[in-house]
C-alpha cells in the first residue's frame, strides 16, 4: 500500500472531523440568536402562564419531549395529528389518553410565529419547553442545543415499540435506552424526570394486587404506600385515578424520586426496579443521586441534551412547521372536518 504524504493526511483529517461533526449534527445553543432573539422569553412566559393554573404542565412537556425523541428522533413527529397521509403517534399505546400540553405547544407556536414568523421548528420548541419546565420546578438549567427541523411523517408502529412501557424488566429497560444510543447511567438519571407529574391506576395497578400472577402485591413495595395506593386505585372499577409519581415533593424538580426508591415508594414497577432488582449496576447511581443532588443535576443536563440530539433532521432535511399538528400544506383532516382556517388557526 502507498504510503500517504504529510498533505494527504491533514485533507484526510480535515474530512473526517467534517464527517464527524456533520454527523453528530449541527445544533447551538446560539441558532436562533438573529432569527429569534426572544425565542426562550417568550417559551418562558407561556409556559409560566401555563403553569399558574395547571401546576403539571412542565410534568407533561418533559414527557412530551422525551416521547418525541424515542420515536425516529427529535422532529417533532409525536405532535402531528390524523390527516389522510399522516397516523398520528398521539393514538398509539403510550401517548393516548396520557400525553398533555399538546395545547400549549400549540399557544407556544403562534406566540413564537407572531414574533419570528417561519423560523422556529416545532422539535426545538419541545425541547426549549423540556429545559423551562425543570427551571421553573426547582430543577436544573442547561444550553439547549438548537437547530432541530421537523419531519414530513409520524410513525404509530415505532411508538408502540420504542417507548418504554412501565411493567418492563431492569434489562428491557436498558434494551429500550441503548437502542436510542443512551446508556445505563442515562436511563437512571432521566428517570429521575419522574420526580414531578402523575400516572394513572392503570399504569402500575398490576403490582398492588395480583403481581406477575402470585396472587400478591410486588414485593418490593413498601407496606404502607402499598396500603395508600390501593385506596387510590381499587381493584374491580373502572376509575382511573391520577397518582403523584413522586410522592414527597410532587410538583418540584429535586432528587427525592431517588430516596423514594430507597424506602420502596417508586410509583412505577420500573421506576423501582432501577433500585429493588438484585445486584444491578443501577443501585449505586440512584444511592449517589440520593445523597448528592447537585450531582443528579449535573447529570440531568448531560443526558438531557444527549436524549436532545437523537436522530434530529439538520440543514435541507425536514422543514420548519406553520403549524405543529400539521406538516405544510397537508391539512387534509380538516376536509369535511372542522370548517378550514377556524378554530384551528390554519387560515
Ligand atoms: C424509563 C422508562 C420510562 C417509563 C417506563 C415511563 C413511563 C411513564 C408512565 C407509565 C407514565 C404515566 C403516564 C400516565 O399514566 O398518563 C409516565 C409519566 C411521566 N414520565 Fe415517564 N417513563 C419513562 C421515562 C421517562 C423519561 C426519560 C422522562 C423524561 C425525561 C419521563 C418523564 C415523565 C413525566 C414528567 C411524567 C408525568 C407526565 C404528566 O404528569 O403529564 N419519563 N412515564
Ligand atoms: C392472579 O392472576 C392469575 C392469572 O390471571 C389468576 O389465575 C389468579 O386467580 C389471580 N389471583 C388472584 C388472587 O386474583
Ligand atoms: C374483585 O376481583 C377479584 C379477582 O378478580 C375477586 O376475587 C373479588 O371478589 C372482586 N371483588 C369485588 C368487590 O367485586
Ligand atoms: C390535534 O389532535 C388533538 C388530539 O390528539 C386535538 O386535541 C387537537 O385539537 C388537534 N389539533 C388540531 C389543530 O386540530
Amino acid at each position: 500500500m502507498q504510503k500517504m504524504s504529510p498533505m494527504h493526511v491533514i485533507g484526510v483529517a480535515f474530512w473526517c472531523a467534517i464527517v464527524i461533526h456533520v454527523g453528530y449534527a449541527q445544533l447551538n445553543p446560539w441558532f436562533y440568536r438573529e432569527t429569534c432573539p426572544y425565542l426562550y422569553t417568550i417559551v418562558l412566559r407561556v409556559i409560566f402562564d401555563a403553569s399558574l393554573t395547571d401546576p403539571r404542565i412542565g410534568a407533561s412537556l418533559i414527557r412530551l419531549h422525551f416521547h418525541d425523541c424515542f420515536v425516529q428522533g427529535c422532529d417533532g413527529s409525536v405532535l402531528l395529528n390524523n390527516t389522510r397521509r399522516i397516523v398520528s403517534e398521539q393514538q398509539a399505546r403510550p401517548n393516548i389518553n396520557s400525553i398533555r400540553g399538546l395545547d400549549v405547544v400549540n399557544n407556544i407556536k403562534t406566540a413564537v410565529e407572531h414574533a419570528c414568523p417561519a423560523t422556529v421548528s416545532c422539535a426545538d420548541i419541545l425541547a426549549i419547553a423540556a429545559e423551562v419546565a425543570s427551571v421553573l420546578g426547582g430543577g436544573p438549567s442547561w444550553p439547549i442545543p438548537l437547530g432541530r427541523r421537523d419531519s414530513l411523517t409520524a410513525n404509530r408502529a415505532l411508538a408502540n415499540r420504542n417507548l418504554p412501557a412501565p411493567t418492563l424488566t431492569l434489562n428491557q429497560l436498558k434494551g429500550s435506552f441503548r437502542v436510542q444510543g443512551l446508556n445505563t447511567k442515562d436511563l437512571v438519571t432521566l428517570s429521575g424526570a419522574h420526580t414531578f407529574g402523575r400516572a394513572h391506576c392503570n399504569t402500575f395497578i398490576q403490582r398492588l394486587y395480583n403481581f406477575s400472577n402470585t396472587g400478591n402485591p410486588d414485593p418490593t413495595l413498601n407496606i404502607n404506600y402499598l396500603q395508600t395506593l390501593r385506596r387510590l386505585c381499587p381493584r374491580n372499577t373502572t376509575l382511573n385515578n391520577l397518582n403523584n409519581l413522586d410522592l414527597t415533593t410532587p410538583n418540584q424538580f429535586d432528587n427525592r424520586y431517588y430516596s423514594n426508591l430507597q424506602n420502596h415508594k417508586g410509583l412505577l414497577q420500573t421506576d423501582q426496579e432501577l433500585f429493588s432488582t438484585p445486584n444491578a449496576d443501577t443501585i449505586n447511581i440512584v444511592n449517589s443521586f440520593s445523597n448528592n443532588q447537585a450531582f443528579f443535576f449535573e447529570n440531568f443536563r448531560v443526558s438531557m441534551i444527549k436524549m436532545g440530539y437523537i436522530g434530529v433532521l439538520t440543514g435541507n432535511k425536514g422543514e420548519i412547521r406553520k403549524h405543529c399538528n400539521f406538516v405544510n400544506g397537508d391539512y387534509s383532516q380538516l376536509v369535511g372536518g372542522a370548517s378550514k382556517g377556524s378554530k384551528n388557526g390554519l387560515s
